[in-house]
């Protein structure tokens, strides 16, 4: 986050190089920093994946990602042959030690040609399941042994409740330093994600409101289009509250209520951010109905085409009670927060994907307009749009055009693509950057997963303990 120079060389070793992550968020995110000149001079990246595809296979592979998703053309075919020389794939079984040996002196030969020890980064794009067997294998095989050129990427779901994501952490710990650690949450790499933190920390206009004295509520919305897609498998075991609000809703909710930073470091921006998480009220078992609920989305019609119900989608049960909606209100119990609510709420198939945090101010102490000019009079709003309006707006009151006094709403408007020509850069961009420069602000530490976890469980576990009550709604 924030820096001028480019990384020093480093191989980039991918687990899972044949799956989706590779091919639609790391390989055109690896593409789009190679076309603006932001990788190292010396540069690699190892596939590993069980499936038999060879070098060829692979380049093609990546050839492909890069044409369908990455942000800059792909029609220079020189540039293009240049970029595809970085990469190479070694089929693997994740469960063979053989196979880590192996990787071993690859890895070994690779920076001989380097002609120096370079950043190994260790990228796990696997799913779950293979997490604790290859940070064994990775043990074993004695890699990743160099606290501060090796360093070890974690993509979500870190864990699926409080306790496997502690014994998580404590197996991985016990194999890696904490700044070895990249948990990813891609929200976190988003510009305009970051653009609150600046937004709320290099203005001081703001800051003197930013409180419970001025602010009546705060709206986190994040819905979505889509439904599961083909992650049925996954999603059924997950949910919208383990899948968008324990982690992506949660990290703005941080940026939004943190405590403003001493400095911009890695460790205090994580600090204020925990301090939020564990400020966040616990809800008693009987107070979770009145401050959480769910859906779950059935058959219908999404503009011109008919989309399928839930529990109709590849790899879902029939009966499955999983919720692919959910709103919450939580309060921070803190001097600055304290009985503000903070609603959060995000869904699959809902009418637009939209990404937005609306701030509403208290009204005016006093309404000294006749109710007749005031009719539509509203509270004053602070819209931090994500997507995809980037942007941000204040909405306030103004007089009317004309000979009667009326009240009526305006904005006041900041919007990236008016003001930049280039598009802001993929999350995946940014995070990989980070990754190699050892920039750790933008991932999740270890205490801020468990904290989030945390608060959480008390709305997990109670509807894991009460049936839904009419689902598909
Ligand atoms: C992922 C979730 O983390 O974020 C997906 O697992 C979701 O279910 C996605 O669709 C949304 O990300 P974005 O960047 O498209 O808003």
């Amino acid at each position: 986050m924030g820096t001028i120079h480019k990384p020093e060389p480093t191989i980039m070793v991918i687990l899972g190089a044949g799956g989706d992550l590779t091919w639609r968020k790391l390989v055109p995110a690896i593409y789009d920093l190679y076309y603006q000149g932001w990788l190292p001079d010396k540069f690699k990246v190892l596939g590993l994946d069980h499936k038999d595809m060879g070098d060829e296979g692979f380049k093609e592979r990546v050839r492909n990602g890069i044409e369908n998703f990455a942000r800059n053309p792909a029609t220079d075919d020189e540039r293009l042959s240049t970029f595809l020389t970085y990469f190479s794939y070694r089929q693997t079984d994740f469960t063979d030690t053989k196979s880590f040996e192996d990787l071993k002196q690859m890895l070994s030969s690779m920076s001989e040609k380097m002609d120096t020890r370079p950043i190994q980064v260790f990228y796990l794009a696997i799913p779950p399941g293979f997490i604790e067997i290859v940070t064994d294998q990775l043990k074993q095989a004695k890699l990743c042994q160099d606290w501060d050129r090796d360093r070890i990427v974690f993509e979500k779901p870190f864990g699926k409740d409080l306790t496997t994501a502690s014994e998580l952490n404590k197996k991985i710990r016990n194999v890696f330093l904490e700044r070895q650690i990249y948990r990813i949450d891609h929200f976190l790499g988003k510009d305009t994600v970051q653009n609150i933190m600046v937004f709320r920390f290099a203005n001081a206009l703001f800051e003197p409101l930013w409180n419970r004295n001025y602010i009546d509520h705060v709206q986190i919305t994040v819905s979505e289009e889509v439904g599961v897609e083909h992650r049925g498998d996954y999603y059924d075991g997950a949910g919208a509250l383990r899948d968008m609000i324990q982690n992506h809703l949660l990290q703005l909710l941080c940026i939004t209520a943190m405590e403003p930073p001493l400095a911009f470091s890695a460790e205090e921006l994580r600090n204020r951010k925990v301090d939020v998480l564990r400020a966040i009220r616990k809800l008693k078992p009987d107070e979770i109905h009145a401050h959480a609920v769910r859906g779950q989305y059935g058959p219908g019609w999404m503009r011109c085409d008919q989309v399928k119900g839930y529990r109709q989608e590849a790899g879902v049960s029939q009966k499955s009670s999983t919720e692919t909606f959910a709103a919450i209100k939580m309060y921070i119990d803190n001097w600055r927060w304290q009985d503000v609510p903070f609603y959060l709420r995000t869904g699959k198939r809902m009418t637009q994907k939209v990404s937005v945090i609306t701030i509403q101010f208290r009204p005016v102490p006093h309404q000294a307009f006749p109710p007749e000019a005031a009719q539509y009079w509203r509270p004053n709003r602070l819209i931090l749009s994500i997507y995809p309006y980037k942007g941000i707006r204040l909405r306030f009151q103004v007089k009317n055009l004309g000979l009667e006094m009326h009240v009526s709403e305006a904005d006041m408007m900041f919007n990236y693509s008016e003001e930049h020509e280039a598009q802001p850069p993929e999350a995946y961009e940014t995070l990989l950057l980070d990754i190699m420069l050892g920039d750790p602000s933008l991932f999740m530490r270890a205490d801020q997963i468990e904290a989030a976890w945390q608060a959480v469980m008390p709305i997990l576990d109670s509807w894991e303990n009460s049936g839904p009550p009419d689902f598909p709604n």
